[in-house]
């Protein structure tokens, strides 16, 4: 009976999705616990494919049950265009998905702050998504947020958005000659929302408590990566949460003594979307071929990624950070053609040479990463089942990075279907 918390290792995109629905199969529950609708969580099962921003993947799976948990902050309308997607494609989703009472909700002013915060600041520009999750988690923090147990009262809704409203209508003439927000209008749609998500509201924490109680198993999907963790990550180009697996129980309300296993999710190269430091990233030209053969376009924006080579610096902070059993590598096929391939094992920060990742901000800037080169192997590896069949050189690529990073892998992926995985070991 375990209870899993998968996690991105690096920048977002590692494939968090495809190995969440894979897992899935092990899970009763798989649950959400932070980041918004700037999560872009792809799956593809026989070939159709579904992008997820707020419901988890595990709904894909027919008798799964769902849950948005109170770590998460949550869009309504993107919530009910999500429901609508499944709909139309025959995916049943009733009775099987809920959303905490507790989870935060982003207003239309979040993402018209985010947005415009963005504008102000020019070239320094973090490169957000644009979906609201900064100014929602900063109101969450100024305990002047709405929560979705607010858009069920109407009693009180209208003085909770007068208040959340009370600086940022100020600040949005003033600062940004902008026009103010009409709390009476928000209140009216936000009720209307409140009306449709009413069925889908609880209180998770007992739900899911009560779910680990009845022998229920857990699967945590974790959304971007550990380097956009706003504590630990790349600060100030990060998101707005907790990324790492400990957000799982804060984000949940579980006690961190219920979580058995932690897999982090690594590609078999690096990619990162939004701007910051990003040490082993391609030449253009590189970086062009591996965005096109591994369709490195934002799930969310649609925005050109930015690859790179496979950095285990990252890694074994990820590893040590989320406490790692495990990592699950994905897109080894993307580097099938390849010639040769680059590992970094180190950086060099002002002549120095270290294997640790940096906590300035300025020194990751003057990172020269120390690269140890491969062979590729040249093969086409999408349609391979067995580990045991991986060309020789794909197998020590592996390998190596489980020795550079001083962590197993569990899983590798050779494709985005949910078919091309393989497994070293039992669920
Ligand atoms: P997430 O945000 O971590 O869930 O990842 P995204 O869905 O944003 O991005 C991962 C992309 O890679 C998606 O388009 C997946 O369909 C795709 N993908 C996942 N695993 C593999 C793999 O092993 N090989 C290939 N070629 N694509 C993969
Ligand atoms: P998934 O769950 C990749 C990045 C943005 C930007 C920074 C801050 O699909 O892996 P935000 O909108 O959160 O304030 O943006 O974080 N970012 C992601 N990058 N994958 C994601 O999610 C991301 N969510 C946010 O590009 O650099
Ligand atoms: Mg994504």
């Amino acid at each position: 009976m375990a209870n899993r918390v998968v996690v991105g290792s690096q920048w977002g995109d590692e494939g968090k999705a495809k190995i969440v629905d894979f897992l899935t199969e092990y899970a009763d529950l798989v649950i959400r616990f932070q980041g918004g609708a700037n999560a872009g969580h792809t799956v593809i099962v026989d070939g159709k494919k579904f992008i997820f921003h707020l419901i988890p993947a595990g709904i894909m799976s027919p008798g799964k049950t769902c849950v948005i948990g109170n770590g998460v902050v949550f869009e309504p309308a993107q919530f009910i265009t999500e429901l609508e997607e499944m709909r139309n494609q025959g995916i049943y989703y009733e009775g099987r998905i809920f959303i905490s009472k507790r989870a935060s909700v982003v207003m239309p002013y979040h993402k018209f702050m985010d947005q415009l915060r963005e504008t102000r600041r020019g070239a320094g520009k973090i490169g957000t998504t644009g979906r609201g999750i900064g100014p929602a988690y900063a109101d969450k923090a100024a305990r002047t947020g709405i929560r979705i147990g607010d858009l069920l009262s109407p009693v009180d809704l209208k003085d909770k958005i007068e208040a959340s409203l009370d600086e940022k209508n100020e600040l949005l003439v003033k600062v940004y000659n902008e026009k103010p927000f009409d709390a009476a209008a928000l209140t009216e749609e936000f009720l209307r929302f409140g009306e449709t998500l009413r069925p889908y509201a609880i209180d998770s924490s007992t739900f899911i408590n009560k779910a680990i109680k009845d022998g229920k198993r857990l699967l945590f999907e974790g959304a971007q990566g550990t380097v956009l963790d706003i504590d630990h990550g790349t600060y100030p180009f990060v998101t707005s949460s907790n990324t790492i697996a400990a957000a799982a129980c804060t984000g949940s309300g579980i006690g961190p003594t219920k979580i058995d296993e932690v897999i982090g999710v690594s590609k078999a190269y690096t990619t990162r979307v939004g701007n910051g430091p990003f040490p082993t990233e391609f030449d253009p030209e590189l970086g062009e071929r591996i965005r096109k053969i591994g369709g490195e376009f934002g799930a969310t924006t649609g925005r050109p990624r930015r690859c790179g080579w496979f950095d285990a610096v990252i890694l074994r902070k990820a590893a040590m950070l989320n406490g790692l059993d495990s990592m699950a590598i994905t897109k080894l096929d993307v580097l099938d053609t390849l010639e040769q391939i680059k590992i970094c094992t180190a950086y060099k920060i002002d002549g120095k040479v270290t294997d640790e990742f940096p906590d300035s901000i300025a020194e990751l800037e003057r990172v020269e990463p120390i690269y140890e080169i491969v062979d590729g192997w040249k093969e086409d590896t999408t349609q391979i089942k067995d580990l045991d069949r991986l060309p020789a050189k794909a197998r020590d690529y592996l390998k190596r990075l489980s020795n550079l990073v001083g962590c197993s892998i569990s899983i590798v992926s050779v494709g985005p279907d949910r078919h091309q995985t393989m497994l070293t070991k039992k669920f």
